[in-house]
């Protein structure tokens, strides 16, 4: 079993690193993070369901076969507790030359660590990802309430959501 992340240092963003409270880290996710909060960390965005640790690790291992296309990461505070996550997909296509897209999914930032940047560091570590594999955009979906964050973010509406849902 890999533990030592989805992928490696190289992909982490220094710059985002030096950025970040006193004590905290950037870094990929782990196949160890069943145990550092980072399910609960996601149940700030959404429901995630009773996942067994077994459950989670075959999720993780699936996405580090599919070599270069899910790179989750997180931050964790000084305490090594999980407090902020979001992921890039990386979608290979046919279009504009072979174009590569990047798609920022499932960003969350613990209730009580919310207002200090960490979301900020977050699309910005997704974002130094995303150019270095080689995207030439970025999209995401979010709520008009969370349209503000995305903005200060850099990012500007573009097109509209639709879905089936199944
Ligand atoms: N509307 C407008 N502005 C906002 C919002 C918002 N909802 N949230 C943060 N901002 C602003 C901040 O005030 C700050 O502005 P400033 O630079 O002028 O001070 C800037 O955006 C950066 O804010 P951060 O401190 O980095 O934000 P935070 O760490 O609190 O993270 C997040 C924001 C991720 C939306 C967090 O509130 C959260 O986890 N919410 C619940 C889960 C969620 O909705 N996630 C996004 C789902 S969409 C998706 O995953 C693609």
């Amino acid at each position: 079993m890999a533990t030592d992340g989805l992928f490696g240092d190289d992909l982490v963003s220094q710059e985002v690193a030096a950025q970040l409270p006193d004590g905290y880290r950037v870094r990929s996710l782990r196949s160890t993070d069943f145990a550092t909060g980072f399910l609960d960390c996601l149940r700030v965005l959404t429901t995630v369901g009773d996942i067994t640790e077994a459950a989670f690790v075959e999720r993780y291992e699936f996405f580090a076969k599919q070599s270069g296309t899910y790179f989750v990461l997180v931050i964790e505070d000084a305490s090594g507790k999980v407090v902020g996550t979001g992921a890039l997909v990386v979608e290979r296509k046919f279009i504009h030359n072979l174009g590569i897209v990047g798609h920022i999914e499932d960003i969350a930032v613990a209730k009580d660590q919310q207002g200090k940047k960490l979301g900020l560091r977050i699309i910005q570590a997704l974002d130094f990802i995303a150019e270095k594999v080689g995207c030439y955009k970025t999209i995401l979906d979010c709520s008009e309430a969370n349209e503000g964050f995305y903005v200060k973010c850099g990012f500007r509406r573009a097109g509209l959501e639709m879905a089936h849902y199944y």
